[in-house]
């Protein structure tokens, strides 16, 4: 089975990405990504390739080179549902935040919605591919929809969960550690459906990096994974507590453990807490699942791993606010990046917005500068958490062009974001423009603690 045509619902951090190298790499299939948002399709559309919705090292590159050839982004999902061969569901799955499982369960109600489009459009076979990462046994439900609602047609759904990780998604994409694809693979229909989606990844990919299991494996795989790595995170940052108190340094037991090649040295740093879309959600469903098949000592386990980087966030804000004399109120605080990590303007649950809200809570005055986020972005999320109103965000917190804008007479400096360029600002003039004692909180363990220290700064290095 050749395909020649896809669709992706869904054109976000996720779906964009991953369509634009479909595309790169296999010229002869039409990729067409679909989003109900006309906004987001028209920046995938912006004829400067530069102004694509989603920042992503390489990005533009790859779009730049397929868009128009094999790549198209469009608004019209019905059309391009009907012409494909292949459809990936790409939308958002987010904790309900409403009814049954409200604050644990993934909200599944996109993935229902296009299901029933799916079914309503199609006149020929159809494979639909879950992208989104989404509940064990999901697919159950799709394909009941899809059987149930549909025109009779045949559908194979095949669960084939991403691993990218942002800031470095193209990366992912293009030398993946694995492709998984989850299929029903007892099956002559569902094998070859499971074939033809090795097929597309075999462009580029190594045969041996594609694996193949049955769809439960795979859905289940994806959240395993994602709680195994915020685990780690949350696991060294409990240690960085236990560092701080007991005089010894968390880099040097991250290296030390790392070095045991049975442990690993990747995802040890610690760190003012996790954030992005991914590894809190993921988390909870899978405590939610755990809880719903009355595995309660499984659920409190994973549990943990969130009460962990809820307490890192905490901590760190009551650092600062213990170090400043007990009280920031008044103050100007600037907090140096406001994305998940380095190299996205991604913000979802960002410690820096969980941070910044204890802070403003203590009525600090906070400056924000990130190289990447939009202003609007910033208040955004602060008002999404609801703590106050958006008059009051707005006139606690302003956002500006320029790290030194944001240091100029500030009492302290919280570094939560751990861009490369705030390792070569000038230090020296930072200094200089502070109040004094001139704080500085490294929540990402990004700058070196003697050279601030012989600036004059007062410096808090997390885990140290
Ligand atoms: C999302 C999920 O968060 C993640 O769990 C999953 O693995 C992949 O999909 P992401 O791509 O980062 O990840 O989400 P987002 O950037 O919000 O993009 C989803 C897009 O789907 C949005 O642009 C939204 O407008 C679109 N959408 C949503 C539809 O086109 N139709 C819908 O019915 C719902
Ligand atoms: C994650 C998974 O890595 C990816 O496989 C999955 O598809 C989506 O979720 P992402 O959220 O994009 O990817 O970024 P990741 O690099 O995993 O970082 C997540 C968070 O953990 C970030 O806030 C990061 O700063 C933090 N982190 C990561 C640490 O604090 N310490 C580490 O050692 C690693």
């Amino acid at each position: 089975m050749k395909i020649k045509n896809i669709c992706c619902i869904g054109a976000g951090y996720v779906g964009g990405p991953t369509m634009a190298v479909i595309a790169q790499k296999c010229p002869e299939i039409n990729v067409t990504v679909v989003d109900i948002n006309a906004d987001r399709i028209a920046a995938w559309n912006d004829e400067d390739v530069e102004n694509i919705p989603i920042y992503e090292p390489g990005l533009s590159e790859v779009v730049k080179e397929a868009r128009g050839r094999n790549l198209f982004f469009s608004t019209n999902v019905d059309s391009a549902i009907d012409k494909a061969d292949m459809i990936f569901i790409s939308v958002n799955t987010p904790t309900k935040t409403y009814g049954i499982g409200k604050g644990m369960a993934a909200d599944l109600k996109f993935i229902e919605l296009c299901a029933r489009q799916i079914a309503r459009v199609s006149k020929n076979d159809k494979i639909v591919v879950e992208k989104s990462t989404l509940p064990v046994r999901t697919a159950e439900a799709l394909k009941n929809i899809l059987d149930n609602t549909g025109n009779g047609v045949n559908y194979q759904i095949l669960s084939n969960p991403e691993f990218l990780a942002e800031g470095t998604a193209v990366d992912d994409l293009m030398n993946p550690d694995r492709v998984l694809i989850g299929g029903d693979i007892e099956n002559p229909e569902g094998k070859e459906a499971v074939e033809a989606l090795v097929d597309i990844y075999a462009h580029w990919i190594p045969r041996e990096r594609l694996l193949t299991t049955n769809v439960w494996s795979s859905e289940l795989s994806k959240l395993t994974a994602n709680a195994f790595l915020a685990q780690r995170v949350s696991s060294i940052n409990a240690m960085s507590e236990l560092c701080e108190k007991s005089g010894a340094d968390v880099k040097e037991v991250s290296k030390a453990i790392g070095m045991d090649s049975r442990i690993g040295p990747k995802f040890l740093q610690a760190s003012v807490g996790f954030g992005g879309s991914c590894f809190q959600k993921d988390i909870l469903n899978l405590v939610y699942i755990s809880k719903s098949l009355g595995l309660n000592e499984v659920a409190d386990y994973w549990e943990q791993v969130i009460i962990m980087n809820d307490y890192q966030k905490k901590r760190f804000a009551y650092k600062i606010v213990q170090t400043l004399f007990n009280t920031v109120s008044g103050k100007k605080i600037a907090v140096l990046g406001w994305a998940f990590k380095k190299d996205t303007n991604d913000t979802r649950e960002s410690a820096a917005i969980y941070v910044a809200d204890y802070l403003l809570n203590e009525q600090a005055e906070i400056v924000v500068y990130d190289p990447k986020v939009k202003t609007e972005q910033i208040y955004a999320d602060l008002d999404y958490l609801n703590t106050r109103s958006s008059e009051e965000n707005r006139a606690q917190v302003s956002v500006v062009d320029t790290p030194y804008e944001a240091t100029k007479e500030a009492h302290a400096i919280a570094v939560l974001t751990e861009w490369d360029e705030f390792k070569e600002l000038d230090w020296e003039k930072i200094y200089n423009e502070m109040l004094k004692p001139a704080f500085l909180f490294d929540g990402r363990r990004l700058l070196e603690r003697a050279t601030k220290e012989k600036m004059g700064f007062e410096f808090y290095a997390i885990g140290s």
